[in-house]
């Protein structure tokens, strides 16, 4: 079971190439991020997920990895890395890289030598077929482009071709099972990867594509849950401090495949896109989010999901709340300042272990970009992390047209510098926020969460273990039904008050009783 150290976790996560500049290249750096360790543990972080950051041809942000084993040169050096994992240890900060297991870049090593025509070590590390003009049905192929007279099978965009775990039930030639010699090397390579960055002081991995290993006919998730669990092995025996959080969105999967923890990701019409980003397909489309002042704050699109999610995995390991993350829009885009504190109040005070997005404890904006490296409509989340008033927003000291994205240009872009002296900015809002979850071990990972009222335009209330929270995201003062005998009020944002027996919650405001 979970690595002990997640009971009490929350994470940053750090686009590492937008969050601070340190010499001057227009590029966020390793360095940037040890400058900034004091900040993020003042927050309230004690753990960091950072994306990416190895060698790449960064067709894909880093998520198309040239060399597992080295960084890539614009964020530093693998030394600087490894003093990166120190520096955060003395602060009780542990960190986790993420780890890319479902490809590679088409300039990865083994990718070159699997396209030789001349049979090698590599040439069943990628799924190929058996002649230039085969495809493999129902998946997306490349032909026409390697010496090899065989297509080969990609895992997401065109630099991205799928390493070979095998299949479940192989019926071309050309398949391999997934206990074949091939297969079983692959997974081997990602083992002896994790074991490179875990024996330099790395803390576990945030696990890309966690579900994609085995491809199609994997009846639920059997094949690729048999590789996480013999991943999982490794680790107890050798690591088992190691935590693993998976990018698969189905915790009763990807718990019982060995994770410690699975994202709740943003999936439009699911229960957490319901909490803030309600707009379907089209993010400047109408907006019904629960958290939305003016919304019909209906929680029970969320619950339907999670509350099964959560009873059938409670034991088991940890679902993650995310604030936002590299891949989605956010929750600006239609939510302010003080809807998003009643929501990070929320989610911050949920079981499990919790993710912040850089930028969002200042509500950083999305910004409307083109393109780059393969962020398309993601990019406008990925912009510079808003520092200061200072040259680029204190992001960086390279001329504004060298900086890998442009920072929030708006007059009034929130920073770091300025909420620090607003003891009612969001940025203060969720360390208070933070520092009681991290006072009171009812509201961490383990506590128990059980619904109390959760009906459809009235607050949401809800119990972890002696803790009562209420939540009124709406525009009108309310009841909550629950007796407040002999209670107390522990925490509170916006605005509550006690009348003989009845509790009432002002508008956008949340309470913790006890
Ligand atoms: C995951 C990453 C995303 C990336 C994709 C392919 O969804 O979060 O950023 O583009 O996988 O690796
Ligand atoms: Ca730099």
């Amino acid at each position: 079971m979970a690595a002990k150290w997640l009971k009490n976790a929350v994470f940053y996560e750090i686009y590492p190439q937008s969050f601070l500049d340190t010499n001057g290249d227009g590029i966020g750096d390793f360095e940037g991020i040890i400058e900034k360790l004091d900040y993020i543990k003042g927050l309230g972080c004690n753990a960091l997920w950072i994306n990416p950051c190895f060698d790449s041809p960064f067709k894909d942000a880093g998520y198309d990895v040239r060399d597992y084993k080295k960084v890539a040169p614009r964020y530093g050096t693998n030394e600087d890395l490894y003093r990166l994992f120190e520096e955060a240890h003395k602060l009780g900060i542990h960190v986790l890289l993420d780890l890319v297991p479902g490809h590679t870049s088409e300039e990865h090593e083994w990718f070159r030598m699997s396209q030789k025509a001349e049979p090698n070590e590599y040439s069943d590390r990628y799924i190929w077929t058996s002649f230039c003009f085969e495809g493999c049905p129902g998946l997306p192929y490349i032909g026409g482009e390697s010496e090899r007279s065989a297509t080969y099978i990609l895992n997401f965009f065109k630099c991205q071709p799928a390493l070979n775990y095998g299949f479940l039930k192989p019926d071309k030639p050309w398949m391999t099972g997934i206990h074949d010699p091939a297969a079983v090397a692959t997974r081997e390579a990602i083992k002896d990867v994790m074991r490179f960055w875990l024996d330099r002081g790395c803390d576990g991995f945030r696990v890309d594509m966690a579900s994609s290993l085995v491809k199609f006919d994997d009846e639920k998730k059997s094949g690729t849950s048999a590789i996480w669990l013999n991943v999982r092995e490794m680790l107890e025996k050798d690591y088992p401090e190691a935590a693993m959080v998976s990018e698969w969105g189905d915790p009763k999967l990807a718990l019982r495949a060995g994770y410690d923890a699975d994202f709740f990701l943003n999936v439009p019409g699911n229960g957490y896109s319901s909490l803030l980003r309600d707009y379907g397909m089209d993010p400047i489309g109408p907006d019904n989010s629960y958290f939305k002042k003016d919304s019909d704050h209906d929680i029970s699109r969320f619950l339907g999901e999670y509350l099964d999610w959560y009873e059938d995995t409670k034991d088991i390991g940890y679902i993650s709340m995310i604030t936002c993350n590299h891949d989605t829009v956010r929750a600006t885009l239609h939510l302010s300042p003080d809807e998003l504190k009643i929501a990070y109040a929320f989610l911050f005070t949920m079981p499990g272990v919790p993710f912040l997005y850089y930028g969002d404890e200042i509500g950083m904006r999305y910004q409307f970009l083109p393109t780059k490296e393969g962020g398309y409509y993601r990019t406008g989340s990925r912009t510079p992390m808003q520092w200061s008033s200072g040259k680029n927003l204190g992001f960086s000291n390279a001329s504004p047209e060298q900086l890998y994205l442009p920072v929030d240009p708006a007059e009034d872009a929130p920073t770091v510098e300025d909420q620090e002296t607003d003891p009612d900015s969001l940025l203060n809002t969720i360390r208070r926020i933070l520092m009681l979850r991290h006072k009171e071990e009812d509201l961490q990972a383990d506590g128990s969460f059980e619904v109390l009222h959760a009906v459809k335009g009235e607050p949401f209330v809800y119990r972890r273990g002696k803790i009562t929270i209420a939540v009124n995201p709406g525009l009108v003062e309310a009841e909550v039904p629950v007796s407040t005998e002999g209670k107390s009020l522990l925490f509170s944002i916006g605005t509550c008050r006690f009348e003989k027996n009845t509790f009432l919650i002002g508008p956008q405001s949340f309470a913790a009783i006890r």
